[in-house]
């Protein structure tokens, strides 16, 4: 579905090259969710820039499909962490900007779809507000809505809840998934929320240190569980993976 080998990413500062990413090599599952997880700064945002066509300048091979990833090609979903909503348009013009750009006609399927996804987003009713109108709970279902309604090959997100507050950002993750169980659209995601990372991966990829390589990719039994916490295996998964990063393994 989605192969990435040996990608390095440098950036360009003043004079000296940053070694920002890598080496990663990866095979996403059709149909998965990925929750990334390390250290701040080992470049868990510079792997979804890579994976998201924004950064084009890397060494090594990202396939989608079998074909070089390419947004004109692709179908790419990106949810940035400030939620990435056009300010001058309101919700239903951020939430078929997609289908305009990609010049999808909204036929009566693609109109069902659409209602559908607005009404178990809970965001019918705030089509016609603009963003600086919403909570941050609002954009967010508005983000993964926009998202949702593209059925973009690949879904990516930044750290997609951690803006929100405790409450929001719990619904906002249960809403996500049940939305997602709709669709199963691949997803990989970046967190720095353990929890976030049990509850919401069905993998859990842990990165080590800048410059972030992979240090262990786990199949977590836990993935959509009911009162997580209080599940007795969540404690012995959630030290393995705080170990892991506190130690900044390097492979
Ligand atoms: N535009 C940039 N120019 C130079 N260095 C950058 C740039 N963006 C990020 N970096 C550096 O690359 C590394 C990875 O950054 P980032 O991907 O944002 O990490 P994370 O999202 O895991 O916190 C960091 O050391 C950061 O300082
Ligand atoms: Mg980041």
């Amino acid at each position: 579905m989605l192969q990435i080998n040996d990608l390095n990413v440098h950036y360009q500062s003043k004079q000296h090259p940053v070694h920002a990413l890598g080496p990663i090599s990866l095979s996403v599952e059709e149909g998965g969710i990925y929750a990334v997880i390390g250290p701040s700064g080992c470049g868990k945002s510079t792997l979804l820039h890579a994976l998201s066509g924004i950064i084009v300048k890397y060494s090594g091979e990202i396939l989608l499909k079998g074909q070089p990833l390419c947004p004109k090609t692709h179908s790419i979903g990106f949810i940035p962490q400030n939620f990435g909503l056009l300010p001058w348009k309101n919700v239903e013009q951020n939430c078929l900007l997609s289908l305009h750009i990609k010049k999808v006609g909204i036929d009566s399927k693609v109109r069902e779809r659409i209602t559908y996804i607005m009404e178990k987003l809970d965001i019918a009713s705030l089509q016609h507000r603009y963003p600086n109108e919403l909570s941050g709970g609002q954009r967010q279902r508005a983000a993964i809505a926009r998202s949702f309604i593209m059925n973009p090959d690949i879904l990516l997100m930044d750290e997609p809840f951690s803006a929100l507050d405790a409450l929001t950002r719990e619904e906002a993750q249960e809403l996500f998934i049940a939305i997602w169980n709709q669709y199963k659209v691949t997803t990989v995601f970046v967190t720095h929320s353990i929890e976030e990372a049990i509850y919401m991966g069905k993998k859990i990829v842990i990165m080590s240190t800048s410059p972030g390589t992979l240090v262990e990719i786990i199949d977590n039994p836990l993935f959509n569980t009911e009162n997580l916490r209080e599940n007795e295996d969540y404690l012995k998964l959630s030290g393995h993976i705080r170990s892991i990063i506190k130690n900044g393994w390097r492979l």
